[in-house]
């Protein structure tokens, strides 16, 4: 293989502080992956890294929340994310973690040196403090609500929801995380990176990369446009990597600034692991070696405007080349969500399906240039019709024709017709397009040529009737077999990026040799099979998807029993029986509703159908009530509701919600509603 590209390739390092679900995979992890694996068949020299983000306050408060100590939550979602990403097929060179030595040793250099140019400044400042917890309320520590787009409970970091970077102090009624309470603020000082120094640089910097994703692009110039603010790189916290300097007793470095260096420090881990422990340099400070950063959206900043910051600080390091950001997925049209459980969990997926239909679907509806939704519906549609139907069709037909009559064995070729010579060219144009794509980050359209190939595949089978030239022309008829076992090789080093495990399946029906995952893309369309090559018996190579599978996935999902989050629930009851976190609490939206009618259900004793105000919003709900209330009082009161239960057939009828009541042990019932008149849609808590 000719010229070789040099890519150092990174997906966000995720926090150490729960599972990972399928929104992680599709921003960061699935089309780097795709990326990479293109690339090691193409004959790039690429490394790709990884690893747990393991300090930093997300950490700290699910080791609160737990009972238990920081380093047993690392311990936990360590592995379990290392294994999930393993049989997810995402193919890290090096997966690592930010609590090694190499990493300590690597972000104190860092903060040392910069420190030692002269470049930080040291300010006094006030910061929020929690009385009753004694301690400093750095990050996620404080909630409130976001200046920006009003959400809230936005952290005092990032608003997850109008993806903001916010300065804890801007945020609008700010809550401690621990107790709930309103913080104080008290004076400390901390170290500062002043990133305004470093605008006109930056902005060079983004000036020479038009070809940057328009969404990027367009984030960090609204950034740089905005002024850039120094920031603080110190915390007052005690787990994390403590400042190297003097006078910095109890405190830590910031987690954003040296969690991008876990990049570096897990490309000396591997270069270690290779043997060749000076290797990391090849890759970090050459200017020919490709720095690519793919994440998600709330990521940006930190990766197109900190970080390439802070390698010119430093000095010596090649700037990052691309940061391919995606844009969020949401679930069955809603935002997935961790702490109520809505989720769909990757080890508890794969305890039930294999991983390539789902990094199909992940990659046919990538958020690349906006919102993508995920729901089960489509991706037992994706399955069925074009993995099983098209995909796995194509093979399975061609390879069981040859099969039953041609004794297993590539049919002899015969000259082309004009439907074989269509064939052979949409073979020969197919890796250059998909690679095409590839390049681009355009994985979705890149998945879609692939796909491509196979649909015009089976429209040549069809085209070409060898069930009937079988019986009156068996030349024409191998000929037509022969190409269609070519294309199926070709499709399965094209798939093998994206649909890895399907991929080496199809390599061994085939019969062939080596390892699909280490073919030339270059030679990916050569007709390599000569006649007579013996085919293994044929296998299918994806399962249809039954109704009732998918039936039982969103009943699991509604449920919140998708049971991934590593225990978090039953955890809780070991360390701190029965009590729920301010944030289990929070999950729950209690809202003021005004009853507008009520009728009882007919033929049942016990419900009333009610229809309420909520805000802007009318809602039905049905309540096991009738036994204690008498409808006709009901119109005109404010009640209480569950506004976020998941709607509910009751008789038939959907139940938006949930009315509170009080209830006796002898059965007296007694509603909850308001001590003076309110606005319906009022926030309870
Ligand atoms: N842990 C961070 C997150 O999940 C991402 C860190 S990316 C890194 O949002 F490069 F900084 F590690
Ligand atoms: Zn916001």
């Amino acid at each position: 293989m000719q010229h070789n590209e040099k890519f150092l390739v990174t997906s966000a390092l995720p926090y150490a502080n729960g599972p990972l679900h399928i929104g992680h995979i599709a921003g960061a992890y699935l089309p780097a992956d795709i990326f990479v694996r293109y690339h090691r068949l193409k004959g790039s020299d690429v490394v790709y890294i990884c690893g747990c983000d393991e300090h930093g306050v997300a950490i700290t408060i699910r080791a609160e929340q737990e009972g238990v100590s920081p380093q047993a939550i690392i311990d936990r979602f360590h592995e379990l994310n290392k294994t999930s990403f393993e049989r997810f097929g995402v193919s890290f060179d090096n997966y690592s973690r930010t609590s090694l030595p190499v990493h300590h040793e690597t972000a104190q250099e860092f903060f040392r040196d910069i420190h030692a140019k002269g470049i930080l400044k040291t300010k006094q400042e006030e910061q929020f403090f929690d009385e009753d917890a004694n301690m400093f309320l750095p990050d996620r520590y404080v909630e409130g609500t976001c200046p920006r787009c009003g959400f809230a409970d936005a952290r005092g970091d990032q608003c997850e929801k109008c993806g903001s970077d916010l300065n804890q102090t801007e945020l609008l009624n700010p809550r401690s995380k621990i107790t709930g309470k309103t913080p104080v603020l008290r004076k400390t000082s901390h170290w500062y990176f002043p990133l305004g120094e470093f605008q006109d640089r930056l902005k060079a910097y983004l000036d020479q990369r038009p070809n940057w994703k328009e969404n990027v692009r367009n984030y960090c110039y609204g950034w740089i446009k905005q002024g850039l603010q120094e920031r603080a790189i110190t915390r007052d916290l005690s787990w994390g990597i403590p400042v190297p300097v003097d006078g910095a007793e109890g405190k830590v470095i910031y987690v954003w600034f040296e969690a991008v260096l876990g990049y570096i420090s897990a490309t000396k881990e591997w270069a270690r692991q290779q043997g060749q422990p000076d290797r990391w340099q090849d890759y970090w400070q050459n200017e020919k070696c490709k720095l690519i950063h793919f994440i998600g959206k709330d990521n940006i900043v930190f990766h197109a405007v900190m970080f390439p910051a802070f390698l010119m600080a430093k000095g010596g390091y090649a700037l990052p080349h691309d940061v391919p950001a995606n844009e969020f997925l949401n679930l069955e049209g809603q935002k997935i969500s961790t702490s109520r459980d809505f989720a769909i969990w990757v080890d508890d997926y794969l305890d039930r399906f294999p991983a390539d239909p789902m990094r199909y679907c992940l990659t046919a509806i990538a958020p690349e240039t906006k919102d993508a939704d995920f729901s089960w519906k489509d991706f037992q549609t994706r399955n069925n019709s074009e993995l099983v139907g098209i995909l796995g069709n194509f093979v399975n037909r061609s390879m069981t024709f040859v099969a039953k009559h041609f004794d297993s064995q590539v049919p002899e070729p015969t000259e082309p017709d004009d439907l074989d010579l269509w064939m052979l060219a949409r073979l020969e144009e197919a890796p250059a397009l998909v690679a095409e794509a590839i390049e681009r980050y355009e994985m979705r359209l890149a998945l879609r040529r692939m796909m491509d190939l196979a649909r015009h595949a089976n429209k040549y089978f069809n085209d070409k009737e060898p069930w009937r030239t079988i019986k009156t022309d068996r030349a024409r008829c191998g000929m037509t077999l022969n190409i269609c076992i070519q294309v199926s090789k070709t499709l399965a080093i094209l798939m093998a990026p994206f649909l890895p495990f399907s991929a080496e399946k199809l390599w061994n029906l085939l019969n062939l040799e080596g390892d699909v995952h280490r073919q030339d893309w270059a030679l990916a369309a050569r007709q390599t099979l000569p006649p007579g090559h013996k085919l293994n018996q044929p296998e299918i190579l994806f399962k249809l998807i039954d109704d009732k599978v998918i039936a039982a996935e969103l009943e699991r999902l509604h449920k919140g029993t998708s049971g991934g989050d590593g225990g978090q629930n039953s955890q809780k009851s070991e360390g701190k029986a029965n009590l729920i976190s301010f944030d289990e609490f929070k999950s729950v939206d209690l809202r003021i509703a005004k009853v507008l009618t009520a009728e009882r259900v007919p033929k049942t004793d016990k419900l009333l159908r009610l229809e309420v105000e909520v805000g802007d919003e009318k809602r039905q709900i049905v309540a096991g009530m009738a036994e204690h209330l008498a409808p006709e009082n009901l119109p005109g009161k404010s009640i209480v509701i569950v506004a976020n239960l998941q709607p509910a057939k009751i008789r038939g009828l959907e139940s938006q919600g949930m009315v509170l009541a009080a209830e006796t042990d002898g059965g007296e019932l007694s509603l909850l509603t308001v001590d003076k008149e309110i606005a319906s849609g009022a926030k309870v808590r």
